[in-house]
């Protein structure tokens, strides 16, 4: 018992004690000041390859792994790279406003002790269109960046948003007030087919059909009169994997009905993958090869599977179609681009060559955005 309480203390301690600026120039503990500029903000979901990503692009790293390599915050800092923790709520307690407070001082505490630049909320729950629940969600956006603003100035919080609004996959949320309450809202563009009602179309197709993107974007600067200088662009760097119940001569690839929602079909029927992955399973197994579907402006391909020895449609992004999205984002003058996520790709030094080709192109096609240093 005596035990207990002593590792109960230390571990406390640990908790909330800022440690010392592990940085050799303690200038780089200072949150990061700069002016306005484009975003290219990357989620990390791996601690291992953080030292091989691009930063002469990225300005924001968005931390998903439980803990984080002091170094990078010396490296992100050194590059003017905002490092910001993603951060989740329960829906259940959005009415309480004591657990609300609890969570915001929370969030500051965190972002202090680890001096950091801010938060990104990626609460994915449903919220039904009666209820006030979206409400107190932004009220919870909102208190958290004004304490963030004055405790940490410079940091950034910002929301990420299905791919449309007002209620996909149920999430009926106040998409225009978290705008004005956050930094920016980070659209994931992908998911598409996570709710198929018509099983006619209960098929492998694209994650993140181009027509319904823009259309998206169109619905949030026109229905719900968000400037496009407060989203983000984000989309995939994974690909989904289908197995094939039937395949016809136009291969076409129905699949089974998992429903999601309320939708008897969804694309949780497929498997995501990681890019490096797909481009792997193209080179080695495709009996396609890399076709473009020019309705939804996606690559897909057709291979054998060895273990369940179906027929399986692989749909993914490549450089050739992610160009076409972020330059919707520079037509629609949106303030940046982001991807889910960037560990998708091989950064491995004992990578193959044609997997560091992969690598290196995902990168540069980023790069038809606007130059990060350019002013909104
Ligand atoms: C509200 O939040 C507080 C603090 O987390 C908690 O102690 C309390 O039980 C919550 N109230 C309800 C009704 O859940
Ligand atoms: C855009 O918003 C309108 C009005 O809320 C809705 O009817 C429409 O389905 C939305 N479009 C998309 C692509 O989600
Ligand atoms: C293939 O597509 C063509 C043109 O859309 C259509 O006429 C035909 O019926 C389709 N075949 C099958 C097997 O669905
Ligand atoms: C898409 O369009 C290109 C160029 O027009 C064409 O070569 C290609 O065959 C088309 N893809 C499919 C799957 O029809
Ligand atoms: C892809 O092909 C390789 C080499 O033939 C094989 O070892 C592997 O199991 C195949 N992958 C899948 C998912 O079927």
């Amino acid at each position: 018992m005596l035990n207990l309480v002593i590792i109960f203390i230390v571990v406390t301690c640990i908790n909330s004690a800022r440690s010392e600026c592990p940085c050799p120039d303690i200038s780089l503990c200072a949150p990061l000041q700069t002016g306005p500029r484009h975003e290219k903000v990357a989620f990390m979901v791996s601690d291992s390859n953080w030292r091989s990503y691009d930063y002469s692009q990225l300005t924001t790293i968005v931390i998903c792994t439980n803990d984080i390599d002091p170094q990078l915050l010396c490296l992100a800092h050194s590059r003017q790279v905002r490092l910001v923790w993603i951060a989740n709520y329960d829906v259940k307690q959005l009415s309480n406003a004591t657990a609300r407070t609890e969570w915001v001082n929370r969030q500051v505490d965190n972002v202090k002790r680890t001096y950091t630049d801010g938060v990104n909320l990626d609460m994915e729950d449903e919220i039904p269109y009666t209820s006030d629940a979206a409400h107190k969600y932004t009220e919870l956006v909102q208190e958290l960046s004004n304490l963030i603003h004055v405790q940490v100035p410079g940091s950034m919080v910002s929301v990420d948003v299905a791919w449309s609004a007002p209620c996909i996959d149920g999430r009926c949320y106040d998409y225009a007030g978290l705008a004005r309450a956050s930094d920016f809202l980070f659209v994931m563009a992908y998911d598409l087919r996570s709710q198929i009602y018509d099983l006619n179309d209960c098929v492998a197709s694209a994650n993140s059909p181009i027509v319904q993107v823009a259309a998206g974007l169109t619905n949030f600067t026109q229905i719900f009169q968000i400037p496009p200088s407060k989203l983000v662009l984000g989309v995939p760097w994974y690909c989904y994997d289908y197995k094939c119940l039937s395949f016809d001569s136009n291969m076409t690839c129905t699949i089974e009905h998992v429903p999601f929602r309320g939708a008897p079909c969804s694309d949780a029927a497929g498997v995501q993958r990681d890019y490096q992955y797909c481009r792997v399973l193209l080179r080695m197994n495709s009996t396609s090869g890399r076709l473009i579907d020019n309705r939804t402006g996606a690559v897909f391909f057709n291979y054998v599977n060895q273990q369940d020895t179906y027929v399986h449609q692989v749909w993914m992004d490549d450089p050739e179609t992610l160009t076409i999205k972020y330059n919707l984002a520079n037509d629609r003058r949106l303030l940046g681009i982001g991807m889910w996520n960037v560990d998708c790709l091989d950064y491995a030094s004992s990578a193959s060559k044609e997997a560091q080709q992969d690598t290196t192109d995902m990168w540069n096609a980023m790069k038809i955005f606007h130059s990060v240093h350019r002013k909104t």
